[in-house]
């Protein structure tokens, strides 16, 4: 608290620390910015998100499209011609609004990006700190909900992996069980974003008991400690299920483009 208020008693930026304090918030800053560009370009494309058995996480589940896996078909004639379409953009709040309110992330934009403070000791642009219990940060308190969610896409993910264990046999037309890169990047995109959402702040309230009252936890303490686990590495698991969630798109992106041509292991 002592830090707090000394930090916003000095202009924007001015500290007395000699470390190097802005490397941490420059990377951060520049490592979500540029998710956040090729993200919602990538959503905006609209095309290149399949390739055989593959399909790009940012457009799963597919709730209209053309496609093969998409649930409903094409797009339906009622969607508004002047509203822009794309598969993705139906979905892509949820997972999005999972890390924009994620606790870590919070910790993180909040200083790379909002310079609130810039970093501990480091003096901030604004003399007056309204917290999250006041309008508009409040809001950030659904992150709970958006957990539920995303438990959810994990099962839908989940079930891409399986889907991309069998592959049309383009001489007989016939489906067969196999296995490619594409596979494999599928499936080490759900087990990150699994250990991202399992090790969430929220999962650890929810399964793990709220508070100090870990003996009333619902699966006991044993699963307190094993989410707990978990929870100390919440921010790698954050920064590398970013990071593969994207490169899934571009995997599946590039392979669809015929840049890249998939490897098939049988
Ligand atoms: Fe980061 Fe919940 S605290 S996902």
């Amino acid at each position: 608290m002592a830090q707090a208020a000394a930090s916003s008693k000095r202009g924007f930026g001015q500290t007395e620390r000699r470390d190097l304090w802005w490397v941490e918030p420059l990377a951060i800053a520049i490592g979500l910015s540029g998710f956040v560009i090729y993200a919602t370009w990538a959503a905006f494309q609209g095309n290149n998100y399949h390739y055989g058995p593959y399909l790009s996480p940012f457009y799963s589940p597919e709730i209209f499209g053309d496609s093969p896996h998409s649930w409903f078909g094409p797009l339906p004639a009622w969607w508004p011609l002047w509203l822009p379409f794309s598969p993705a953009l139906l979905i892509l709040w949820a997972p999005g609004g999972f890390r924009f309110t994620c606790y870590y992330y919070r910790g993180s934009y909040y200083k790379a990006l909002w310079a609130d403070p810039p970093a501990c000791g480091v003096g901030e642009p604004r003399a007056h700190y309204r917290g999250e219990r006041k309008f508009p940060l409040i809001v950030q308190n659904i992150h709970r909900y958006f957990m539920y969610i995303a438990v959810l896409f994990l099962f839908i993910l989940g079930y891409d992996v399986w889907k991309a264990l069998w592959f049309t046999n383009p001489a007989t037309g016939a489906v067969q069980f196999g296995m490619g890169v594409g596979t494999l990047v599928l499936a080490m995109n759900v087990s990150l974003l699994g250990g991202y959402t399992l090790s969430c702040h929220s999962m650890r309230h929810l399964l793990g008991g709220r508070h100090d009252e870990v003996n009333k936890a619902l699966f006991g303490r044993g699963c307190y400690n094993c989410i707990s686990g978990l929870n100390r590495h919440h921010m790698k698991w954050a920064w590398f299920s970013l990071f593969w969630v994207a490169f899934s798109d571009v995997y599946v992106r590039l392979c669809s483009m015929g840049v890249w041509s998939d490897r098939r292991f049988f």
